[in-house]
């Protein structure tokens, strides 16, 4: 309703009082509607004047504030100050509207602060696993295991291979919070990814040797691919994924790397016959410190930093990653990369 009638309404009411009043004492009709008439439009003004002067441009104050803190100083200035016609209403728009985009930061906020809680007991957890190991095994030594000499060999070389672990454990977290804050530049280059492949390929060699898995490159067409991307970078990629698809394979099972082609870019994509990935787990896999339940059943080292680094890496050069899972029948990572333009000349 409009605060003109609202008023209106209001004096009329106490028009009507005064009126029946006035009859009750004069009997007369002419003395009602005089009074009444009198009264009416004294109380319209005062009601008005008083409503205008005391709540009506104090809204407007409110309403005025809430508008251009929204709009921001610039928007303001380049529009010129706005005053609504009908401020009441929306100043209960732009209040509900404020409160909904409140709400919802909130809510960012809250989901932030619940990572950052989950981020704080993970990274505990991984490192009090090998500092408690650490400690047992020095306490063993000190305790007298030291007097057999190939017992203190064994329990000196958990000790260095937890060391190791922690260090890893620094470097991977030192690597992804570098690639967070962006101090790490992507240098590109343009180079030959198949070369890349089978470098990192014959680096692990051992590694697929000690998991009995057979480690293939499906070259479809045996002409150099050139790419333009970080090389150390995109080593850091394939090394990770290949190595999940050991510690997550079959023994005697199969790892394959293959190249698609397609216009712009090209597909790189490591395929395992592994144990999979249950499809509630795949949304969440790329998650710092996320692992699969059967992997930390399994035992098998790891933070779960890796595809971390890995989904880092890949869109800081604005490339895409992607899983395929299937339980107990294996796992496709795949990423793309930029193709370089001159892709068919040879590397200078
Ligand atoms: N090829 C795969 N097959 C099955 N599960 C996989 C595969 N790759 C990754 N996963 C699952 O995803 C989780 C996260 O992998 P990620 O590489 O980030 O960590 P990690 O290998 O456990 O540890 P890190 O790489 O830091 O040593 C793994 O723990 C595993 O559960
Ligand atoms: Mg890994």
């Amino acid at each position: 309703m409009k605060l003109r009638t609202l008023v209106f309404l209001n004096a009329l009411a106490v028009g009507i009082s005064i009126g029946i009043v006035n009859y009750y004492f004069q009997h007369s009709w002419y003395y009602f509607s005089i009074s009444m008439g009198i009264s009416t439009c004294v109380s319209y003004l005062v009601f008005y004047l008083l409503i205008e002067k005391y709540v009506y441009s104090k809204i407007k104050i409110i309403y005025k504030l809430i508008h251009n803190l929204k709009l921001g100083k610039d928007l303001k200035d380049a529009l010129g100050e706005y005053v609504s016609p009908d401020p009441i209403n929306d100043v209960e728009q732009e209040v509900k509207e404020w409160a909904r985009d409140k709400k919802t930061e909130i809510d960012d906020l809250k989901k932030q602060e619940k990572f950052r809680r989950e981020f704080l007991s993970n990274i505990s957890h991984e490192f009090k696993t090998p500092l408690f190991a650490i400690e047992g095994y020095v306490d063993a030594l000190q305790d007298g295991a030291l007097e057999d000499p190939e017992l203190a060999k064994q329990f000196l070389n958990k000790v260095s291979r937890n060391v190791e672990r922690l260090s890893f454990l620094i470097k991977d977290l030192n690597e992804i919070s570098k690639l967070e804050s962006g101090d790490i530049p992507i240098n590109y280059q343009k180079f030959d990814v198949t070369i890349l492949i089978k470098e990192v390929m014959e680096a692990l060699e051992l590694k697929a040797q000690k998991y009995h898995i057979s480690l293939t490159f499906k070259e479809k067409y045996q002409q150099p691919t050139f790419v333009n991307a970080d090389r150390e970078k995109i080593r850091q990629v394939l090394v990770n994924l290949i190595d999940n698809s050991f510690k997550y394979g079959k023994e005697y099972g199969s790892t394959s790397i293959t190249i698609f082609e397609m216009h712009e870019q090209i597909l790189i994509e490591i395929t395992d016959n592994g144990i999979g990935i249950e499809e509630k787990y795949l949304p969440r896999l790329f998650e710092r410190f996320y692992r699969t339940d059967s992997s930390r059943s399994r035992q098998i080292g790891g933070s779960g930093l890796g595809l971390a680094i890995v989904k880092h890496i890949v869109e800081a050069h604005n490339q895409t990653i992607h899983v395929r899972s299937t339980t107990g029948l294996g796992s496709t990572f795949g990423f793309t990369l930029e193709r370089a333009k001159d892709s068919l000349l040879p590397f200078p």
